[in-house]
Order: structure tokens, then sequence, then C-alpha cells
């Protein structure tokens, strides 16, 4: 099935033969560029980026993947837009899609994306919300599968904060039957229907999904171990709080030891070195975090190629 012209706001919205087009593709257009072969699969195509949050992985992975598959990207920033000074989100929807050929977008509200969607008559690559963050955990299934040559059957520990990153996590393991274990500060767990949607896909694909307050417990067994940011953009002024509720969910070489010896280890960047990971850990042979970091340009290639390609 053809997912062109689709949106990607959310993994769940995914169907498991999507997510596996989108992990093949990738990697077949990471060899190409490896090896220097063209693969123009959106020529004279054009990417509106809109930003309403800072970004270093997304911005340049989206901007150079669509200049290596022969089109171009424009950055939007939201503080330049009219959307800015209150232009409705129906109407940008409407508007930009009669200059270019795609979406994508970083902003706070997942509401927001959705009704950019329901307006565009292109397709809307959710970039980051607060709600989730599909590209980079479908990257980190990617970057998984490359280091251990499968999926199903493998478990990932997430320490740290319930957010959109973990909320991502849980859509791509439960789709592709890994099992995931999420350990949270009591009353920081992941979003309840992020979790729920989860546990849909997981009865289907056999993964194991188990939520808790024990760090330890959680990474026991695992060959994956996932960590964040414990306050995520837009909740700055909550640090110094969260640095004292979150202590004790740092992964560090202690925690490392608890999982299986040839464990990995994931970040999604930028990390805070001596809050939720140490530097030890981020700069240890078990950490891909800048492996991680790069096939976010090889991901979202294909996420392009395939919604918005002819
Ligand atoms: N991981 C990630 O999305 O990074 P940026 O915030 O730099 O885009
Ligand atoms: N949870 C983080 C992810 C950054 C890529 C945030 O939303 O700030």
């Amino acid at each position: 099935m053809s997912m062109k012209g689709k949106d990607l706001l959310s993994i769940h919205d995914l169907s498991v033969d999507e997510v596996y087009q989108i992990l093949n593709l990738s990697k077949e257009l990471k060899a190409k560029q490896k090896n220097g072969e063209e693969h123009h699969l959106l020529k004279g195509k054009t990417l509106g980026m809109i930003f309403q949050k800072s970004s270093t992985r997304t911005r340049v992975s989206f901007e150079v993947g669509m200049y290596q598959l022969g089109g171009m990207a424009l950055f939007l920033s939201a503080n330049d837009l009219q959307i800015g000074r209150g232009e409705p989100v129906k109407d940008t929807a409407r508007v930009l899609s009669r200059y270019v050929d795609g979406i994508m977008i970083r902003t706070f509200s997942h509401d927001e994306v959705i009704e950019l969607a329901q307006y565009s008559d292109i397709p809307v690559i959710n970039g980051l919300t607060d709600l989730l963050h599909p590209c980079q955990a479908l990257t980190d299934i990617f970057t998984v599968m490359e280091h251990k040559g499968e999926l199903k059957g493998l478990k990932m520990a997430y320490v740290g904060d319930g957010n959109n990153m973990v909320n991502a996590l849980l859509h791509a393991c439960a789709k592709v039957g890994m099992d995931i274990a999420v350990a949270t500060p009591v009353g920081y767990s992941p979003n309840t229907q992020a979790l729920a949607e989860a546990q849909e896909d997981a009865a289907l694909s056999g993964s194991k999904i188990t939520i808790s307050n024990d760090p330890t417990e959680a990474v026991k067994n695992a060959d994956v171990i996932y960590t964040d940011v414990w306050a995520s953009m837009g909740q700055e002024k909550e640090l110094a709080e969260r640095m004292k509720v979150f202590h004790g969910f740092q992964v560090n070489k202690e925690l490392l030891s608890a999982a299986k010896p040839d464990a990995i280890v994931l970040h999604c960047l930028p990390a805070h070195r001596g809050e939720e990971i140490t530097d030890e850990v981020i700069e240890c042979s078990q950490s891909v975090v800048f492996d991680e970091a790069e096939n976010r340009l090889h991901v979202q290639k294909a996420i392009m190629a395939l919604l918005m390609g002819n």
C-alpha cells in the first residue's frame, strides 16, 4: 500500500507494513548516500518547515535531506510567520498548500498539528509536539535494528520523564513487537491515551509494556536503554523542582551494569550531562547516540520520499 499523500502525525496511525516501508527505505537511502549514488526521489519538490521551538537535528536533517532528495526546504520560524501574529492555523494550512509539497511542523500543541493536517492538501509531518516525537522514535527503532539486527523480542528500558519521547517510543515498540519497560517518578507517567494506543498495538504484536517507578527493575534484561531530558522545551520553569523529583532516574554506569552486558544506550539529544545521563555513559562504547542522530537524516528522507514522492 502506498503512503503517498498521507500525513505522519503519530506512529500509532501507521500500519505495521508502513513502519517497515519506512525502515527499509531508510536503509536503502542510507546506503545510496554513503555510496554517493544519486537518489533524487523528490526532484523539484519543496518542504515548508514551521518551527515554534528550537532545533538542531530536526532542522538540519530535514533541510539537508530535502536537498539530497533533489528538492529544497524552507525554514519558517513561527516568530516571523503571520501565524505568530494570530493568523489561524487553518488559513496557514491552505495558503502553504498552494506553494509547497509538504509541511514539517514543530510546535507545542499536538491539536494544532492535527488541525494543520486537516486543512492542508499536502502531507504534514510532525517534527515534535508536547505529546509526540514520531520521527525521532522511528529513527530510534531503525538504529536498534542496525545495531541488533532485529526488533521483535528485544527489550527497551526508558528511564526518566513520561514525555513526548516515551509516548512515541511506546507507539514504536508496540508496532514492531519490542518490549518496553518505562520507569518514571510518581506523577510523571506517560500520556494515558498514548499508553492505551500502544497497548492496543502490543496486543497484536506481542510486545510487553510495563510502567513502573523503578529504574533498576526496568533495565533488567534490557537490550536498549533510553533516556531524555528531565525538563522538555516549554518546561524550563519547572527545572529546579524536576531536578529534585528525578534524582535516582539518572542513566549512569551503575544502572547500565544492571542491563544486558551488550545493551546499547540511546538518547534523542540534546543531552544534559550530569542530569538524566552521565558524561561517562554518553561517551562509553555502548552509547550509539551519534549514529542515532545521523539516522534522523536517513529516516526522514525515507518518510518524505514515501509521503511526498510521485
Ligand atoms: N532530537 C531532536 O529532535 O533534536 P533537535 O531538538 O535538535 O531537533
Ligand atoms: N523531550 C524533549 C525532546 C527534544 C528533542 C523536548 O520536548 O524538549
